[in-house]
């Protein structure tokens, strides 16, 4: 039987030129697997066709946008998950569950190989083969960009030598991967890195210096999950999107930065991501009102880990699992509205309402009511302090260690 290989399809040009490219260099039949995740463009059929016209002797196309919100969007949110304090892990979350489907693809088709049109230089091969390797042992991977030698000039020859049906002329600068968490750009005058961002890199949201007037939602969630614009339900995905139209419409979500990637090298990437910005504001907002102070500061350290290990393509790891079992255990409270100004590129907390909450009018209030008995707090600062009280009379006890108590005394003397 002739050797089959699955190729993750995006419709585009490199991918379709893989197609045939692909089958030239190996032999092999090729099936395009085309993954919806909310990347919007054209629909799943048109893409199935073209890919059937440009060779491949099978297409797959699965609209996995419910399944994308629900169990990669939603996890990354209940674990805050910004690398590098900026990035919210855009195309790093889409990777694996493209993975999902190649797999699922190569066993149905009995294929023996996957394909994708990564270069060398980037997270997303790395995220592709791990995720491969771990779904699918057995399976081979080749990336023909990297390993067959299609280069961009040789891609456009191709199509136009074979007639692909596919739209050669327009030459976009930018090298751009979005879905429904948000949008990445990178490449052309963007490498050089005092360059700013011009308009045209910007899709998913509105230059925020010219907003309309202010727009006030209140999201409702449900154990770290958001459930309810407004007091609608919806579901994940219908959440993200109209967060990201809103948020969007106010320029929420722009980053800009000089990342690490996985593979060495220091790249600048344009983000926009509205929806999942100004969502990780309100689930953040929620986690300071509902988890328990240690917990809290614990939590940091895991969604930092969680979201290293998912930006170097670790997804299906079992450390993820277990970091994903410490995360949802502290979302058990984590419930309740969370109220935002959004305006002028920033989403701001207004108010809070939690059913499950740890906020104690009673302690906290300054007013009438208070039910904190304030004699308590003398002990416990007496206690608290102790142990560093006891190394100063030490340091003082100790010949020739007196620096810290000559520099409190030079203090004094100079106030
Ligand atoms: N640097 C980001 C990451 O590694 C975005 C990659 C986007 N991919 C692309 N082909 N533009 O997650």
């Amino acid at each position: 039987m002739t050797e089959r290989i699955v190729l993750a399809y995006s419709g585009g040009l490199d991918t379709s030129v893989a197609i045939g490219w692909i089958s030239e260099a190996t032999g092999a039949e090729v099936i395009a697997v085309a993954v919806d995740v909310g990347q919007g463009g054209e629909d799943l059929e048109t893409i199935r066709q073209r890919a059937l016209d440009c060779g491949a002797v099978e297409a797959y196309v699965a609209d996995a946008r419910d399944e994308f919100a629900e169990q990669y969007c939603m996890p990354t949110l209940k674990a805050n998950g910004l690398y590098m304090d900026a990035y919210p892990l855009v195309s790093a979350i889409s990777r694996p569950v493209i993975v999902r489907h190649l797999v699922a693809a190569a066993r149905q088709f009995g294929a023996s190989t996957v394909a994708h049109g990564c270069t060398g230089k980037g997270n997303d091969q790395v995220r592709f083969e791990v995720g491969i390797q771990t779904l699918g042992p057995d399976l081979k991977c080749i990336a023909p960009v990297r390993d067959l030698a299609l280069t961009r000039d040789k891609a456009i020859e191709y199509a136009e030598r074979h007639e692909l049906p596919i739209v050669t002329t327009k030459k976009n600068p930018f090298s751009i991967d979005q879905n429904v968490w948000g949008r990445a750009v990178e490449t052309g005058f963007l490498e050089d890195i005092w360059n700013g961002p011009t308009k045209d890199v910007y899709d998913y949201s509105d230059d925020p210096a010219f907003p309309p007037a202010p727009d006030v939602v209140t999201v409702t969630f449900d154990q770290g999950v958001p459930t309810a614009l407004d007091g609608r339900s919806l579901s994940a995905l219908q959440i993200i999107e109209e967060m990201n139209r809103r948020a969007g419409a106010q320029g929420i979500g722009r980053i800009d930065i000089v990342e690490d990637r996985l593979v060495g090298i220091k790249s600048r990437e344009i983000y926009e991501a509205p929806g999942a910005m100004a969502l990780m504001t309100a689930h953040r907002e929620l986690e300071n009102v509902t988890l328990e102070r240690e917990q809290a500061r614990f939590k940091k350290t895991v969604d930092q880990r969680w979201t290293e290990i998912v930006y170097d393509g670790q997804w299906f790891s079992p450390l993820k699992k277990n970091l994903d079992t410490f995360v949802d255990e502290t979302q058990k409270y984590v419930s309740g509205d969370i109220r935002m100004e959004m305006h002028g590129g920033r989403a701001t907390v207004q108010g809070r309402r939690s059913d499950t909450g740890l906020y104690d009018f009673s302690l906290a209030t300054y007013d009438e009511g208070d039910a904190f008995d304030q004699s308590s707090a003398r002990g416990f600062i007496d206690i608290f302090g102790l142990s560093s009280k006891v190394a100063t009379e030490r340091d003082e006890r100790v010949a020739g260690d007196v620096d810290s108590l000559a520099d409190v005394a030079q203090l004094s003397n100079e106030s």
